[in-house]
């Protein structure tokens, strides 16, 4: 992946949009408009702004249906989740943790829920809880009580929020702020699947799990090395790796 791609899933996902022409919008289009406000709500219509743009469906739904398919997780904790309530489609029993004060209107609004309700893929009722609160301070939750923890682009997470992993609970982690590095580097955890975005498919094959988080010498990454790329561009850092993608699912295991 090009670090172009990294450096744009930093940015924030409520960039300003350059503005748009007016359009004279006929008695038809304001008719069908008016049905879809009736279904919509103004936080409704912002998570699709983010994550569903112009139809296309998320991006993570696939990748969350693979994580299901491995882990199968009663419970989910999403730290840094903004309003990405795609999670709870998938997965039924989730808590997010975000700290900006504007996101928890998003996890309250009877049209979001009832949206959820409506498209989530499996039986049970949707179990939805928000916490407002830094992630990386205590927020309420007991350590070792999720089956599954997801980082994703919320910077360095899993240092902070690792420990609310049980023994070998999973952890789905992006690498667009370098937070795959970093559980690598932790020898609590083990590399288990990798993603494969063409296929959209986990792979487990030895084959697929080499090379990753491995420099062109063939040796790990260290430390300094992944506070390197937290600090510097890719064209700028000291060391390449031999291969790089965005998620990866890690197990909690027995000390490596
Ligand atoms: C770029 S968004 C990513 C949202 C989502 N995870 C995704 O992949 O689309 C990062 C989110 O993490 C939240 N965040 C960053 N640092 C945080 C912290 N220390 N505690 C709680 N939330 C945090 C921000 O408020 C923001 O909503």
């Amino acid at each position: 992946m090009s670090d172009r791609t990294l450096r744009s899933k930093r940015q924030s996902v409520e960039t300003p949009k350059s503005p748009t022409k007016v359009k004279k919008v006929s008695k038809d289009e304001k008719e069908a408009s008016s049905k879809v406000k009736k279904v919509s709500s103004a936080e409704l219509n912002l998570y699709f702004k983010t994550y569903q743009k112009k139809g296309a469906v998320d991006f993570h739904l696939d990748v969350f249906k693979g994580v299901n398919n491995i882990v199968k997780p009663s419970r989910v904790l999403y730290p840094g989740c903004h309003r990405h309530v795609t999670a709870s489609l998938v997965f039924n029993d989730v808590v997010y943790v975000d700290n900006y004060s504007k996101i928890k209107s998003c996890f309250i609004d009877e049209k979001v829920l009832d949206w959820v309700s409506s498209n989530k893929e499996y039986k049970e009722k949707a179990e939805i809880k928000f916490i407002g609160k830094n992630f990386e301070s205590d927020f309420g939750e007991k350590v070792e009580s999720f089956d599954l923890l997801m980082s994703l682009s919320a910077g360095i997470v899993t240092t902070s929020c690792s420990k609310y992993v049980k023994k070998l609970g999973y952890v789905l982690v992006s690498d667009a702020h370098f937070d795959a590095r970093m559980l690598y580097l932790d020898l609590d955890f083990e590399l288990t699947h990798v993603w494969d975005s063409e296929r959209k498919k986990f792979d487990d094959d030895a084959d697929a799990l080499s090379g990753h988080f491995t420099t062109m010498d063939g040796k790990a990454i260290t430390k300094d090395q992944v506070q390197e790329s937290i600090d510097k561009p890719k064209a700028k850092r000291s060391f390449k790796l031999q291969k790089e993608i965005l998620f990866y699912l890690f197990q909690k295991v027995e000390q490596r």
